[in-house]
């Protein structure tokens, strides 16, 4: 069993956006961490980055100037040393692996970065999409390898998704995760497959928001609305998309359709292709499903509060299918799942509490109905959903 504690020093590879963010929180836990990066240029952006959250953190009263100045020196960045770049982390106990998002990079560090490390150390990947499994299976000793999915930005929001590969030693898992939650952070158990938890359930809001939108049932501002307003949710499927960028909502969405061998719930939209290609990436490039450049104004939705409910109803009911499927598939546990939803992307309410308010056999009804009249396999009902209804049960007491 690794022992894994505030004394642990910790390593982070790969100072992007997740990279300085989870350094940050390791450092702020008493970690002495070292960040490593291809890139001088992105070690002083993320060392920018840092020192500007605490500063933030010291004005609003949550940590006082010394404790910042204590985070800020226990953090060191390197750049890529000795022959293969990565004799820094040398001394480390974990490390977070925070690179490009591609399973041959990520390989590859990995083999580099076991040589570099003791036996006892854990390596952990941050990736979103990627598999696991694979990702160990370039490691000599695979059993010390997990995902540790932080979600973005890494010191604000609480969620981290714990995921064992095939190899991975429960010790490992356990010991790894004692450690994120002593972080302060919310860790769920989820299985190594496609988008984990989060990343599947979540993508009907995308999908089925689109299909809405394509179908012509109502404009964009008007699915906003009736997501935000009568669903609850923090932002509508649009404006999420443009906030987060149609290039990587999109590629998210088309890796998830094909890690899941082109299942039709997963499938992504032309529409999405379409602005892509056209470079109206969202906020980011000035225009996306709205315009953000100057003087653009922002059109108005059509209030109609049962065109909202219809709209509302059928999204729902196809991320309530997905949380199903996901329990009955043993992606996660029931409360896991709730859990995961309402931390890592701010759900107001978790889907399978939602769906015991709503009532499953409802639920049930209105994907049977969507199903019969498009004839689509994307809208069939999981059959834990089903099998509930029938038994007149209920996901949570
Ligand atoms: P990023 O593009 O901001 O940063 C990646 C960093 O890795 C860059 O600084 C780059 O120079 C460096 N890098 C690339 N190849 C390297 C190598 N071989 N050795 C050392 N450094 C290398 O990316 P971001 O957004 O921080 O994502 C990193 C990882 O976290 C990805 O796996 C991503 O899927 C995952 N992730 C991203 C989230 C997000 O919202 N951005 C959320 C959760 C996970």
């Amino acid at each position: 069993m690794p022992t894994l504690t505030r004394a642990t020093p910790v390593g982070v590879l790969g100072a992007g956006a997740m990279g300085a963010g989870i350094a940050q929180v390791a450092a702020a836990h008493g970690h002495d961490v070292v960040v490593v990066d291809t890139s001088g240029e992105a070690l002083e952006r993320a060392r920018a980055e840092v020192e500007k959250a605490l500063r933030r953190d010291v004005d609003k009263g949550r940590l006082d100037r010394d404790g910042a100045e204590a985070v800020l020196a226990r953090l060191r960045f390197a750049g890529q040393q000795g022959a293969e770049g990565m004799d820094a982390f040398r001394e480390c106990g974990l490390v977070v692996e925070a690179i490009v998002e591609r399973l041959d990079v990520k390989r590859d560090a990995f083999a580099r970065l076991e040589r570099a490390v003791g036996d006892a150390c854990v390596l952990a990947t941050n990736t979103s999409s990627l598999s696991v499994s694979s990702i160990a299976a370039a490691c000599r000793r695979p059993e010390r390898v997990l995902g540790a999915h932080f979600f973005n930005p890494a010191p604000v929001m609480p969620l981290v998704e714990i995921v064992p590969g095939v190899s991975s030693a429960p010790a490992v898992v356990e010991a790894t995760r004692r450690l994120v939650d002593g972080w302060g952070k919310t860790t769920v158990l989820a299985a190594d497959t496609p988008g984990f938890i989060v990343n599947r359930i979540a993508r009907p809001f995308y999908g089925e928001s689109l299909r809405l939108l394509e179908e012509g049932v109502a404009d964009v501002p008007t699915i906003d609305w009736a997501m935000r307003e009568l669903g609850g949710f923090r932002m509508g499927p649009f404006e999420l998309m443009d906030f987060v960028g149609h290039d990587v909502n999109f590629a998210v969405t088309r890796s998830v359709f094909e890690a899941f061998f082109y299942d039709p719930r997963y499938r992504p939209s032309f529409t999405q292709q379409r602005l892509v290609e056209a470079g109206h990436l969202g906020r980011k490039s000035g225009r996306g499903f709205y315009d953000y450049r100057d003087g653009a104004e922002r059109p108005a939705p059509t209030t109609d509060r049962a065109l909202g409910q219809v709209i509302l109803d059928r999204v729902l009911a196809m991320l309530i299918n997905e949380a199903a499927e996901a329990v009955f598939l043993r992606i996660g546990t029931p409360a896991d799942i709730d859990l995961a939803m309402t931390k890592g992307v701010n759900y107001p309410r978790g889907l399978l509490a939602w769906a015991d308010d709503v009532g499953i056999a409802r639920v049930v009804e209105r994907l049977d109905s969507l199903q019969q009249e498009y004839g689509e396999d994307r809208y069939r009902a999981s059959p834990l959903l089903r099998r509930m209804a029938r038994h007149g049960k209920r996901f949570l007491g």
